[in-house]
């Protein structure tokens, strides 16, 4: 599983810390001369943190998972302001939108010039402008993740724009920031962030780095996620949470993701589903299907040791099975009152489409096993 040769790619400068979200002025300084800070829907959540800020500032409201049309609009506000550096503050809706915004800027073009799947996929050959991202929800690691993810529309799908080039400047990673975060977005954003340890972790393109990563990020779930949940003035759950995100972040970049984010994807595309409560309700049908396709192909095969390890660390309990991995998830899903798909207009009738639209993402390349379309089918019709 572990390949010979890797490399391992993430943001240049990465800070830590319960209170550091006031060193974003002096951050910003030190990198640029006018700054758009892309927050979310409520600017007013974290304003407390842009008095600070010297350089003459304009803010950007997200107030949605991005789309191809809001990233163009940002870069229009970008350049209005004539902005040479890119603040985002807020959860993954945001981080992404000034990603896409950043390596426009330095790119030209328009999203779907770039855009992977339903775009044109053309390389990103120049640097982003220097962007710094500050996460409020404890999920995507997308503060050191080396893509944005845009829903288009037209094409009822989401897709990447992708490069190492679009990795931030600098991830300033607070947890205090996620204390205000509702049960409801703590639980999605939360399962999100496990699946992206535990994807990484059994994936084939796992490598040394991301090995250890994965797992302590799993560990950090273990210990904070349903704490988070039941407490969310819980700054030990908080930081556990948000040192999950970012470890998530750092494996998925550099060892990819399976089929939990393959489906999201184009789940995320076709219905309002939050992309955590997607991930949230096909992560143990997919380990199930994964386990299954593993065991029936190749007994001992290295994935199905991770998967064991994965459960052992998830439930505190050395001698534990994958199916009581499985058992700890389900439980976990459970008590977090994550909705099923069928709650988002998603309907069995549905599953074919999604299944053969997710069988072609470019998401699932960390995948331990080809799971076909039927299987696809059948991990949807579980979590629907
Ligand atoms: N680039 C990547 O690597 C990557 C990885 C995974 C997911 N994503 C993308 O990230 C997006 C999801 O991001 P997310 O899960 O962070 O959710 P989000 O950014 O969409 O935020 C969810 C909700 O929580 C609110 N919120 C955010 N921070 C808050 C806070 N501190 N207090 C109160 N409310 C708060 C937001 O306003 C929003 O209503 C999706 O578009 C998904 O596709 C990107």
């Amino acid at each position: 599983m572990t390949a010979p040769a890797f490399e391992f790619a993430t943001a240049g400068r990465i800070m830590v810390g319960a209170g550091r979200a006031a060193e974003l002025p002096g951050v910003l300084a030190g990198l640029g001369t006018r700054v758009l800070v892309c927050t979310g829907a409520d600017p007013a959540r974290h304003a407390g943190l842009l008095p600070g800020v010297a350089l003459p500032a304009a803010v950007f409201a997200v107030t949605g998972e991005p789309t191809v049309d809001l990233a163009r609009t940002g870069v229009c506000a970008a350049r209005e302001h004539g902005a040479d550096v890119i603040a985002a503050v807020g959860g993954g809706s945001v981080i992404d939108t000034a990603k896409a915004v950043a390596i426009l800027l330095g790119n030209g073009g328009d999203p779907l010039d770039y855009l992977e799947v339903v775009g044109s996929g053309r390389k990103i050959t120049r640097p982003a402008v220097p962007c710094v991202a500050v996460p409020t929800t404890a999920g995507t690691g997308a503060e050191v993740t080396a893509n944005a993810v845009l829903a288009s529309p037209a094409h009822g799908i989401k897709a990447s724009l992708r490069s190492p080039l679009m990795i931030p400047r600098v991830a300033l990673v607070d947890p205090e920031l996620t204390v205000s975060c509702p049960p409801a977005v703590t639980a999605a954003s939360g399962m999100d962030a496990l699946t992206q340890c535990l994807e990484p972790y059994v994936s084939p393109r796992a490598t040394p780095l991301t090995d250890g990563l994965a797992r302590e990020g799993l560990r950090r779930a273990a210990a904070g996620l349903r704490a988070a949940f039941a407490d969310g003035g819980d700054l030990t759950a908080r930081a556990d949470m948000a040192v999950c995100s970012l470890l998530g972040g750092m494996s998925l970049a550099n060892a990819k993701l399976g089929a939990v984010h393959g489906l999201a994807g184009v789940i995320g595309g076709a219905a309002a589903v939050p992309h955590g409560v997607a991930c949230a309700a096909l992560l143990a049908p997919v380990v199930e299907a994964n386990v299954r396709a593993l065991r029936s192909a190749q007994a001992g095969h290295a994935a199905l040791d991770r998967y064991a390890d994965a459960a052992q660390v998830l439930t505190g309990n050395t001698s534990a099975a994958v199916e009581d991995g499985l058992a700890w998830i389900r439980e976990t899903v459970a008590l977090l009152g994550i909705p099923r798909l069928g709650t988002f207009k998603i309907s069995p009738q549905d599953a074919g489409d999604i299944a053969a639209k997710a069988a072609r993402s470019s998401s699932m390349q960390g995948s331990p096993v080809a799971l076909g379309e039927d299987d696809l089918r059948a991990v949807l019709l579980q979590a629907i």
